[in-house]
Order: C-alpha cells, then sequence, then structure tokens
C-alpha cells in the first residue's frame, strides 16, 4: 500500500531535542550530556504522570519544570545557562534529512501533519526555524485532547483531522514508546531508530524500523 498522510512525531523525530544543550556546551561545563538526558526523561515523565492523575499542563510548562530539576539534580551544570537553554527549545535544530523529505513526500502529493505533546506555539516555532511551516498541512497538538501521548484521544485528533481509519496513516516517531501508542491504536506504524537502541513493547511492534526519515520516500 501507498501512503499519502504522514503524520509526525516532532521532538526526537523531527527535532533534536539535545542541540539545545549541545548549542550552549561550552557554557554548561562538562556535565552538558547528563543534564539534557535528565531534561529530556523528566519532560516526558511528567506528560505520562499528568495524563495518568488527569491533570493537563501544556508541554511547555512541564519542559520548564524539567529543566528545573535537571539543574538541581546535576548541580555541576552551569545554572547561568537556563534561560538561554529555554530560549533554544523553541529554535531547536532539525535532523539533516528532513527538510529533503519533508519536500520529496510533499512533492508526491502527500498529506503531512505534525501530531506532537508540544504545544501548538511550540510546534510552530520550531517548524519555523527550520523553514519546513509551508510543507506542512496540519499541526496537532495534545493540548487539544487535554491528554498527553500515548493516550489515544491524542492519536484520534489526527484520525479526526484527516478523516481517515487509522490503517490508511503512516506514523513516524523516533520515540518507541509513542510507536508503541499509536501502534495499540492502528496507525501504520515507522520507528525512526536513529540512536540504534534495542527494542522494546513486543506487543505493539511498529510495521517498519528505520535508521532515518530517509528510508521513507522507497518504503513508502
Ligand atoms: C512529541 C514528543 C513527546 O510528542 O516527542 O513531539
Amino acid at each position: 500500500m501507498r501512503f499519502s498522510a504522514f503524520v509526525f512525531d516532532a521532538y526526537g523525530t523531527l527535532f533534536d531535542v539535545h542541540s539545545a544543550v549541545r548549542r550552549h556546551a561550552a557554557e554548561i561545563g562538562p556535565e552538558g550530556q547528563v543534564l539534557s538526558e535528565v531534561w529530556r526523561a523528566k519532560q516526558l515523565e511528567y506528560s505520562w504522570v499528568g495524563t495518568l492523575m488527569d491533570e493537563h499542563a501544556d508541554f511547555w510548562t512541564l519542559t520548564e519544570r524539567a529543566l528545573d530539576f535537571a539543574f538541581r539534580k546535576v548541580p555541576a551544570a552551569n545554572p547561568a545557562v537556563k534561560q538561554k537553554l529555554l530560549d533554544a527549545y523553541w529554535h531547536l535544530d532539525c535532523y539533516p534529512e528532513v527538510p529533503g523529505v519533508l519536500s520529496a513526500l510533499k512533492a508526491g502529493g502527500a498529506r503531512l501533519s505534525i501530531l506532537s505533546n508540544g504545544s501548538r506555539a511550540m510546534i510552530e516555532a520550531a517548524l519555523r526555524s527550520s523553514a519546513l511551516d509551508t510543507m506542512v498541512d496540519d499541526v496537532l497538538s495534545a493540548d487539544m485532547a487535554g491528554k498527553f501521548k500515548t493516550h489515544p484521544a491524542v492519536y484520534e485528533l489526527a484520525t479526526t483531522a484527516l478523516r481517515a481509519y487509522p490503517d490508511t496513516i503512516s506514523f513516524q516517531s523516533s520515540n518507541r514508546w509513542d510507536i508503541a501508542g499509536a501502534t495499540r491504536y492502528g496507525f501504520r506504524t515507522v520507528w525512526i531508530n536513529r540512536s540504534n537502541q534495542p527494542d522494546e513493547y513486543l506487543e505493539q511492534p511498529p510495521q517498519l524500523i528505520l535508521p532515518s526519515l530517509e528510508g521513507l520516500l522507497t518504503a513508502r
């Protein structure tokens, strides 16, 4: 089957979440990588815990809270950089193949959507700063569901917006937990395993595993 609707996760899939810390690595000091990993891990944990206890705060708020925690957890990292890291999160680098792949899919007539836990403002700012905004047809934020992935109500935003059955939509994410939720919901799922992680969530396998988005052009 050839797919004509492609839905992309944002953070980790299109945008490199660790590029914020990398940009200010010299100022942060040698603990930069640990800081970045704690920041990301806590941001995600807060999203899941919030959804489980039925209390939704937007992803930006969680991103700020997670960075506060990360600086407390990694005291060797220079906290004077905090505001610069938060600012950088609005302009994260996209992965190098992203513009070419999105424009080729678009040229082939595909509809391209983003489905992210990020707030609409965050996603739109990141798309604009990588000049991807003109290629994307829909920006779907988990805020519209008042819950975060992996709650099915978030994946449902895509089937509702596209007026399509889940198995006609190709969903791409580099986050294996997100692929689990999307597979369970019924999408055709493509795990972009950028850092060669071992597989998990074996009950909800992706239909395709690619090292980057590039393979989408031949595998569609
Ligand atoms: C996203 C994060 C969670 O939904 O990667 O974009």
